[in-house]
């Protein structure tokens, strides 16, 4: 390996700059996916809210025991209703939020609050305006006090895996909202976290560029083996990434089913979508939402529109 300081870790060579960045060059070099990662136990979580025309609050359950284990290295989508929780759930995995009951693991250990551990990608991507492609992609390396020259390398080997090349010195304004995204993604992978949570990431990019992105996202997956979980509203989009899909139901947010989805990889869109096997998968999911949105949507209405409207006036159940 040209003289590079290598070492062999589960059967894989890693070399120096690969164990930095977390990014493989072989993409076979993936390690098994047994582990268990995540393992997420009767999470619950309630709000306090006003007890709309009449005095005092009350509770409102947002998410109620979830339990989930997810594996080292998977790709994990959530799909459910507007106000479900998914959004609430990721906060906790993340642990900007705590869970009112339950317990959350990562690798073993209990979550009691956020850690670099994880990288966080939101639709509204999130940038610093003032700062350019690079300087936002190194925001991470220098809270980690990554000396200057590191960071550069660091930084260029993401811009180099997002496909941002010759963009490095644009500032935010001056991007498409599909190289935003990129510069979100690059940016929470540049220190190198084991678990990235995105929630619905492409939810504002056009549908051509949003396709795009879901192809590179899975060849950086490939790349990077990272565990990814990912909120979309998007049964396409859900199906195509995952090796897992959740179904939540609503009020509360529950796990109502999880679907493998075994279809090969590496996958192409044009290839799975036309699948038999895609098309059995995402009818599938249709239905379990169908249902949530025919039965329990209206439940919801009737029963909380008045809490969700006092929370939030735009929400939409
Ligand atoms: N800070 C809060 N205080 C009170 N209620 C909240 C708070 N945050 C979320 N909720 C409520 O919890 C429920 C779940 O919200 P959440 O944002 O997790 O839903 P979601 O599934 O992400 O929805 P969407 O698909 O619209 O993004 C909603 O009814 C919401 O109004
Ligand atoms: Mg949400």
């Amino acid at each position: 390996m040209s003289g590079e300081n290598t070492v062999l870790k589960e059967n894989v060579f890693v070399n120096e700059k690969e164990k930095r960045t977390g990014v493989h060059n072989n993409v076979n070099s993936k390690k098994n996916k047994k582990e268990i990662k995540i393992l997420a136990k009767n999470i619950t979580r309630t709000f306090t809210v006003k007890n709309r025309g009449e005095k005092g609050v009350k509770e409102f359950t947002a998410i109620k025991d979830i339990n989930l284990e997810i594996r080292e290295g998977e790709f994990i989508t959530i799909v459910g209703p507007s106000g479900c929780g998914k959004s609430t759930f990721l906060d906790i995995l993340s642990g900007l939020s705590k869970p009112t009951s339950g317990e959350l693991y990562i690798d073993g250990k209990l979550v009691t609050g956020p850690a670099l551990d994880r990288g966080i990608v939101l639709q509204g991507y999130a940038l610093f305006p003032w700062r350019n492609v690079r300087k936002n992609i190194e925001y991470g390396l220098e809270l980690k006090k990554v000396p200057k020259k590191e960071r550069k390398e660091i930084s260029q080997e993401f811009i180099d895996l997002v496909g941002l090349n010759g963009f490095e010195d644009r500032y935010i304004h001056e991007l498409s909202g599909g190289m935003r995204q990129r510069v979100a993604i690059a940016r929470s992978l540049a220190y190198n976290p084991s678990v990235l949570l995105m929630d619905e990431p492409f939810a504002a990019v056009d549908a051509q560029t949003r396709e795009t992105m879901q192809e590179e996202l899975l060849r950086i997956w490939e790349k990077t083996n990272k565990t990814i979980i990912f909120i979309t509203h998007s049964i396409d989009e859900a199906i195509f990434l995952a090796d897992r899909v959740v179904v939540l139901s609503a009020n509360p947010g529950m796990v109502k089913e999880i679907i493998d989805i075994d279809l090969p990889r590496p996958r192409k869109l044009g290839d799975v979508k036309n699948s038999p096997d895609f098309n059995w998968l995402s009818h599938k999911v249709w239905e379990l939402l169908h249902n949530v949105e025919g039965n329990e949507k209206t439940k919801v209405i009737n029963e909380n529109r008045d809490i969700a409207e006092e929370i939030s006036p735009t929400v939409d159940l």
